[in-house]
C-alpha cells in the first residue's frame, strides 16, 4: 500500500488590530468600492510593536502542540519573506518558545510568498525518508508596503501552522505537482530595505503567466484532470487575484469563467483573506482553513492548490481531504480569531508605523499590547526578546 503523507493539523494565527479600509480609502482619495470590490478587501491585519512573524508562528503552532503534543517532531521548517534576521532562523526562537527538544533541527526558507509550498513539500520528503517522524512547518508573514502607496490597500498579517505527517488525519498531499521558475523583478526586498520594491502590474500579469504554465507542467506529469477538483486555493495578495487566476485556468481548460461559476469555485477560499490581508506565504494557507471551515464535505476530493511567489516561482499541486477532517476544524475559534482584532483608526495605524523600528535605534522595551500567548517584550544588545506568558 502506498504511504499517505499529508497536512495533520493546520491552524491560523494574525495580529493584534484590525484596520478597516473604508478608513484608508479617503486617505488615497478613492472610493471604498476599490478595495471592497475591485480588491476584493474589508480590512487588514496590523500588528501590535509586540508581535512578529515569531509571535504570529509561535501562536499558530502552539495550537497544534496543544492537541498533539510534540512526540515526533523531528524539523521545524519556518518559511518567510519577512524575516527578522539575515542569518538566524526564525524557526530556532519558536523551538525555545515552544519548549520543544533540542533534537529539533531547525531551519527558514525563503521564496517570496511560495515559500510555505517548499516547506510543505520539503516536509513530505522528510516524512516520505521516516515515516514515523514529523515535520512542523510555520509559514509567518507581515507585509507591510511604503506608506501612501498603492499597495498598502494589500498589506496584512498572519501565520499559518502544519504538523505534516503519515497518515494524516487533515488531508494527503498528492503526489504530483507542476512547477515554474523564472527570473522577474515584479516584487523583491533588499536586506537593506524595510519595504519591498514592487511593480504591483507586471506582478499580476506574471502571476497569471504563472498560473498558465505551472498548470502545463501538472498535467504533463499527469495530474488530476480539470474537472476532478472539487474547490481551488490560490495565494491571495488580495481576493480578486484567485478571481483572475482562476479565470485563466478555466480558460486554458475550456470553461466559461462565469460570475455564477467563479462564485461557486472560489467563494469559500476568501472569507479570512478579505479580513486578514496578504499574508505573503500563510495566505494561500489561510486561504485552505477558509474552504474548510465553510465549503461543503470534500472527503476523498482534490482540492486543487495554486502557489504563487514573486520573482518568481509557482507551483500547481493539489490535497485531498481524508474521511473525518471536519473534527479536526477549528472554524468557530477561527472566526472568533478575526473578530476578536481590536479595531485601530488610521492615525493610529500610521503612527505605529512612523514609530516601527529600523534595526538600527538601539534598545528599546515594547508596551505590552498583545493578548496572545507569546510577545517580543524588547531588543537589547540587537538581541530580540521573547516571553511566552503561561496560560
Ligand atoms: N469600484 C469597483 N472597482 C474599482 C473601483 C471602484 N470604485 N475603482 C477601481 N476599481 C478596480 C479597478 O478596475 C481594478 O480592477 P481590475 O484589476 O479588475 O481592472 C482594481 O479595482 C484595482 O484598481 P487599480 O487601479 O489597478 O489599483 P492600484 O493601482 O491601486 O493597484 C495593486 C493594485 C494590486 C497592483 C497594488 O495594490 C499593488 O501593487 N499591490 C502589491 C503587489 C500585489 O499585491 N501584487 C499581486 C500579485 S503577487
Amino acid at each position: 500500500m502506498t504511504l499517505q503523507i499529508g497536512i495533520h493539523d493546520i491552524a491560523i494565527a494574525t495580529g493584534h488590530y484590525a484596520l478597516d479600509l473604508a478608513l484608508l480609502a479617503p486617505v488615497h482619495g478613492v472610493d471604498f468600492d476599490k478595495f471592497r470590490v475591485g480588491l476584493g478587501q474589508e480590512v487588514q491585519t496590523v500588528v501590535a510593536p509586540d508581535e512578529d512573524i515569531v509571535t504570529l508562528g509561535a501562536a499558530a503552532a502552539q495550537q497544534i502542540l496543544a492537541r498533539h503534543g510534540s512526540e515526533g517532531i523531528h524539523t521545524i521548517l519556518f518559511a518567510t519573506e519577512s524575516g527578522i534576521d539575515a542569518s538566524k532562523a526564525a524557526a530556532v526562537y519558536v523551538q525555545d518558545l515552544l519548549g520543544l527538544p533540542s533534537t529539533v533541527r531547525a531551519v527558514e526558507l525563503k521564496q517570496a510568498c511560495y515559500g510555505g509550498t517548499a516547506a510543505l513539500q520539503l516536509a513530505a520528503a522528510l516524512v516520505a525518508r521516516d515515516p514515523g517522524g514529523r515535520v512542523l512547518v510555520i509559514a509567518s508573514d507581515i507585509a507591510a508596503y511604503d506608506l501612501d502607496s498603492s499597495g498598502e490597500s494589500t498589506q496584512g498579517a498572519a501565520a499559518v501552522a502544519m504538523l505534516v505527517s503519515a497518515e494524516p488525519a487533515v488531508a494527503v498531499l498528492d503526489p504530483v505537482s507542476g512547477v515554474f521558475t523564472s527570473n522577474v523583478m515584479d516584487f523583491w526586498r533588499p536586506t537593506y530595505r524595510s519595504t519591498p520594491r514592487v511593480d504591483g502590474k507586471l506582478s499580476i500579469s506574471v502571476y497569471l503567466d504563472a498560473v498558465e504554465h505551472a498548470w502545463k507542467d501538472y498535467e504533463a506529469k499527469g495530474g488530476h484532470s480539470f474537472t476532478e477538483f472539487a474547490a481551488f486555493c490560490y495565494h491571495q495578495p488580495f481576493t480578486r487575484m484567485a478571481y483572475k487566476a482562476h479565470t485563466r485556468l478555466l480558460e486554458i481548460n475550456g470553461c466559461a469563467a462565469t460570475p455564477p461559476r467563479l462564485e461557486a469555485d472560489l467563494a469559500t477560499t476568501t472569507h479570512y483573506n478579505r479580513r486578514i490581508g496578504n499574508s505573503y506565504t500563510a495566505s494561500l494557507y489561510v486561504g485552505l482553513v477558509s474552504s474548510l471551515d465553510h465549503g461543503e464535505d470534500l472527503t476523498g476530493r482534490p482540492v486543487a492548490m495554486l502557489s504563487y511567489g514573486s520573482g518568481c516561482v509557482a507551483e500547481f499541486f493539489s490535497v485531498t481531504p481524508v474521511a473525518g477532517y471536519r473534527d479536526q476544524l477549528r472554524a468557530d475559534a477561527n472566526r472568533s480569531l478575526l473578530a476578536a482584532r481590536e479595531p485601530i483608526t488610521y492615525d493610529g495605524y500610521r503612527q505605529l508605523r512612523m514609530r516601527a523600528r529600523n534595526g538600527s535605534d538601539g534598545d528599546v522595551a515594547f508596551d505590552t499590547v498583545t493578548t496572545g500567548r507569546f510577545r517580543l517584550s524588547g531588543v537589547s544588545d540587537d538581541k530580540r526578546i521573547y516571553l511566552s506568558l503561561a496560560r
